[in-house]
């Protein structure tokens, strides 16, 4: 059985105090949560409280954090950058790879996004791998081209057992802080599609097996129709994940 997961991107947000203040009270009102076996949680909040996050969530089976990004050199020279390794040295187990952030505003290309995934799985992170199109590439009818070339250029050179590491979100680039989500026949369409090629690429059981999350204006109102769609298991929030009662709504909304 695949895991559900809500995720929660912090992205640019919070100040130390106010950080503890949120994860506090997502740790606070997700207790019943940690008994539930089949719900995962995770927050990725800035690089500077990966520490402090993981220290505040330890023993809570159900809550792990995650890094929003990841050098894709082991160490060395890179000023400024942070390895796999030094994030999993926090306590951290997943690393977000491929936002649309990332790949448009610091232009990351495939082949280093492939590289990031690659380093984060050697060194024993999960990576939460991003795909999805821009508005112009949906109006155009060419969104199933660019989420398959995404996947076979970022993970799909990936070993089985490598690949059973990686969680896969879809995010439409026009969903994102736009307050337009997919609907949830989108979000299905998509997410059907993705196992489809997950399945043509490894196999029915694995494409069973991998988790894939919807993100892109996910709030407290529409992440249970999203969530109720077959292959939708969850998602990666932005916004709403930087309200403590709005990201426990959507937690509890699977
Ligand atoms: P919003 O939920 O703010 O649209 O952001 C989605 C996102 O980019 C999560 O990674």
């Amino acid at each position: 059985m695949r895991k559900k997961i809500v995720a929660g991107n912090w992205k640019m947000n919070k100040t130390l105090t106010e950080a503890i203040s949120l994860i506090d009270e997502i740790v606070t009102g997700l207790k019943d949560l940690v008994k539930n076996d089949d719900k995962l949680v995770i927050i990725a909040p800035p690089f500077p409280y990966l520490m402090k996050a993981a220290e505040m969530t330890k023993g809570l089976n159900q809550i792990e954090i995650a890094a929003q990004n990841c050098h894709s050199n082991e160490k060395g020279a890179f000023t400024g950058e942070i390895s796999a390794a030094m994030i999993l040295s926090t306590g951290a187990k997943f690393v977000i790879i491929g936002h649309s952030e990332r790949r448009n505003y610091f232009k990351e290309t495939d082949d280093f996004l492939a590289k990031k995934v690659e380093i984060a799985l050697k060194t024993g992170l999960k990576p939460i791998f991003c795909c999805g199109e821009l508005l112009s590439e949906r109006q155009s009818g060419n969104q199933f081209d660019i989420v398959r070339n995404q996947l076979k250029n970022g993970v799909f050179n990936l070993s089985e057992s490598e690949f059973s590491n990686v969680v896969i979100a879809y995010e439409p680039v026009w969903a994102i802080g736009t307050g337009v989500n997919a609907s949830p026949e989108q979000a299905q369409e998509m997410h059907a599609f993705i196992r489809k090629i997950i399945s043509e690429n490894y196999s029915t059981q694995i494409s069973e097996n991998t988790t894939i999350l919807y993100g892109g204006s996910c709030n407290a109102q529409n992440a249970a129709e999203l969530f109720a769609n077959p292959d939708v298991d969850g998602g990666l929030i932005g916004g709403a994940s930087l309200i403590a009662k709005d990201f426990i709504t959507i937690v509890n909304s699977y």
